[in-house]
This record gives C-alpha cells, sequence and structure tokens, in this order.
C-alpha cells in the first residue's frame, strides 16, 4: 500500500462538512446557483473591513518604492517582535492579564496554533477533554500527535458539564479544550462557568501535581451577540492558553493567520514557550505569513461588521420558527444549532436535500440528532429559503 494505513482510514470517513461541500457544487451546477441554499460550510462571505485593504495597498506601495527591505525573509519562529508586542497588548486587553511580546506565538491559524499547541503538550496517550458536540478536525489535530479526545457531554443548554468534565480528569489528562463562541452551537461560556470550571482544573492539579492546561479555541471570539462580549480565559485560569486566528474576525481564512496566547506564570512557562517555538519550526509551518503578520498588528482595533451577521443570524431563526424548526439561541459565531425534527438528522438532512437546503448533520459534530446551518450567505438568500424549509416541514 502507498499510503499509510491511518490515512486511509480517515480518508474513508472523509468530512461530512466536506462531503456537503462536494454535493452542493453538484447541486448548483444542476439548478443554478441562486435556487440552492446551502447552509453547510462555515466559510465567511463577508469582506475584510476596508482597513485592511488600506494597509494592504501601503505596505505593497512602499515594497514597490524599496521603502521595506527584508521584510519577506525568514524572522524568528514566533514571529516579528513587534508583531507580537503589538498583539500581547491586544490580547492583555482582552484577556484581562498583561501579557508580554514573549507570551504570543504567531501561527498559521487557530489550526495551526493548535497543532502546535498539541506537538509541544502531548505525550502518548495523553488525554484531551473535549465537549461533546464539537469541530471535528480537533480527533486530528489532538491524534496527529499522539493524543486521544476524551469526549463529554455538554448540559442541554451546551453550556459546560462541569460534573462530565471533573469524573473525565485523571491523571492522563492533558488539557480540556474548550471552544467560544462555539462551532456549531453558538454557545458562549459565561465567566462564572470558566471560573467554576478553573476551580476544577486547579483541584485536580493539586491532587495529581499535573495541572491540566486549559486549551481555548477562540476564532469566534469577536463574532458575539451577547452583552460584556466573550468572556476571557486566560484570567480564570493560571494554565490557560488561547489559540485564535483572523479567519472569522477579519474575514481573513484563505490568508492562514492567527496566534497562542500563554497565560503569563503557567506551569513550566519558559519549556512551554521553547517547546511552542520549537513546534512552529519542525512541523514545517516556519513561521506564520510575515506579509499577515504585519498587517494584523496594524488592525488591533477592526473586526468585520458583527452586526451583519447579527441581522442573518435573525432572519434565519425567523425562517426555522417559520418551518417549526426548534434550534439553541446563538450567542456568537455564525451557526445555528438545530435539532432535527424526529430526531434522526442524517435523514432529515438528506429530506432537506430535496428541497435544495443544505445543512451539517450533527452526527459530523458528535451530536446526532442535530444539524447545523451556517449563516455565511446573504440575509436575501437567508430570507428565501423561508418557503422551502416550511414545504420540506410539510412533507417531513
Ligand atoms: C471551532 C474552530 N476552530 C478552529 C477552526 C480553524 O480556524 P482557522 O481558519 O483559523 O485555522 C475553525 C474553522 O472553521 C473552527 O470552526
Amino acid at each position: 500500500m502507498a499510503i499509510s494505513r491511518s490515512v486511509k482510514d480517515a480518508l474513508g470517513s472523509s468530512s461530512m462538512i466536506r462531503r456537503m461541500f462536494e454535493e452542493g457544487n453538484l447541486l448548483r451546477k444542476q439548478h443554478g446557483a441562486d435556487k440552492v441554499f446551502d447552509f453547510s460550510l462555515g466559510n465567511p462571505d463577508v469582506e475584510p473591513p476596508p482597513a485592511f485593504h488600506q494597509v494592504f495597498l501601503r505596505f505593497a506601495q512602499e515594497d514597490a518604492v524599496g521603502k521595506t527591505r527584508g521584510v519577506h525573509g525568514y524572522m524568528p519562529n514566533p514571529g516579528f517582535p513587534a508583531v507580537r508586542e503589538a498583539l500581547a497588548k491586544k490580547a492583555s486587553r482582552e484577556q484581562g492579564v498583561t501579557l508580554e511580546g514573549s507570551h504570543i506565538i504567531m501561527t498559521v491559524g487557530a489550526a495551526g496554533g493548535l497543532n502546535v499547541v498539541f506537538k509541544t503538550i502531548l505525550n502518548p496517550a495523553d488525554e484531551v477533554i473535549v465537549p461533546r458536540p464539537f469541530f471535528m478536525e480537533y480527533k486530528s489535530y489532538v491524534g496527529n500527535h499522539g493524543g486521544i479526545v476524551r469526549e463529554v457531554e455538554t448540559l442541554p443548554d451546551f453550556n459546560l458539564d462541569l460534573d462530565a468534565i471533573a469524573e473525565a480528569l485523571s491523571e492522563k489528562t492533558a488539557a480540556v479544550l474548550i471552544n467560544s463562541p462555539h462551532n456549531p452551537t453558538g454557545r458562549v461560556y459565561p465567566a462564572a462557568t470558566l471560573r467554576a470550571l478553573a476551580e476544577i482544573l486547579s483541584a485536580q492539579g493539586k491532587k495529581t501535581g499535573r495541572y491540566p492546561f486549559l486549551v481555548a479555541d477562540e476564532p469566534y471570539r469577536e463574532i458575539v451577540y451577547i452583552s460584556g462580549g466573550t468572556p476571557p480565559v486566560l484570567s480564570a485560569y493560571r494554565h490557560s492558553i488561547s489559540v485564535t486566528s483572523y479567519s472569522k474576525s477579519l474575514s481573513l481564512p484563505g490568508e492562514r493567520i492567527g496566534y497562542i496566547a500563554v497565560n503569563p506564570g503557567i506551569q513550566d512557562e519558559e519549556d512551554l514557550l521553547s517547546g511552542l517555538i520549537y513546534a512552529t519550526r519542525v512541523l514545517g509551518y516556519v513561521n506564520a505569513p510575515a506579509l499577515m503578520q504585519r498587517i494584523v498588528a496594524e488592525l488591533t482595533e477592526e473586526s468585520v461588521d458583527v452586526g451583519v451577521y447579527a441581522r442573518r443570524r435573525d432572519a434565519f431563526k425567523t425562517v426555522l420558527d417559520n418551518a417549526g424548526i426548534p434550534y439553541a439561541e446563538p450567542e456568537g459565531a455564525f451557526y445555528l444549532f438545530a435539532k432535527a425534527p424526529g430526531g434522526d438528522d442524517g435523514a432529515f438532512v438528506n429530506h432537506l436535500k430535496q428541497y435544495l437546503i443544505l445543512g451539517v448533520p450533527g452526527s459530523g459534530f458528535g451530536k446526532p440528532g442535530w444539524l447545523r446551518f451556517a449563516y455565511c450567505v446573504d440575509e436575501l438568500h437567508i430570507r428565501a429559503s423561508a418557503l422551502a424549509f416550511k414545504k420540506a416541514m410539510e412533507t417531513w
């Protein structure tokens, strides 16, 4: 066999989201793009803010006239020092702790950042506790580095089930991985929940001598609809690491830019920071994209217009309400997690397809009986789907 068994197996169970993407393309070819209500992909369609284009242009012009030198070369693996300083200030404001540039590692998106973190902290067969439902790529990001995902249930409203997490903790637990605002449920974990989780993890550390890391995957941090924003993780728990990106907040997923913020005073701080830098290098990233690093450092106050997503969310809620499909109230991100009427998410997703509506079965996130709709599509298109949803429900 030319390829590894593990990759062969992975290809066999290829991501549901990818499969829906391919089906969407086929349906668009058959029926025309405007007839297909494709809510399967979380690919932001909102353009980056104007400030992005201005900085991008300025850098290109300065470059063209030879004003800047060496900016496209190799750099220290964790990124340009000035960029790390700028992002440390931003992260300090958001996280309620004081970070230095040395606590920031620039990454190839959040996906790259999570791989760097797990490469650095996992020993073979170490466990990473992940509340269900979850972004399925986590299994690969943890598995890539010899770890095992230990799934735990969440509460009926998809908030963290702290008892379930406490029960799953063991000496094998290297980390708890949380994601807020959450894909696919839109849940934002309240500050009180994070503090209570911190107490549980601290008690575990005191008991075993190994403090589980709290790894917060936060690419949706800025896309939040509730007052007070996304509560910080670093100020809640000493042994926490935030991984974020500009894929959603600046709509730059293709540019692959993000960063890791490490809590000052975290256990084995120096080793951990050196490990993250080493992992960035040997995983083959070498460093995060240079031009994007320089651009995002200038845009620390910018984000896409969250109001656009808020209006789409409201439009989608109306569509589902009118069709009689229940869903979890989204507090952030750009997903609606809906209950599959009758309970069979696969069958319901197939039924919707006949009405040219595409969503992703909850089974693809470890939560059968539910399905995810991504509202990275125009508000008018969402409104236009109302009739199709209604008809689909009449025949279900
Ligand atoms: C929960 C979650 N984590 C991580 C990622 C990866 O993001 P990035 O593009 O920054 O690598 C995604 C992408 O959709 C996501 O939904």
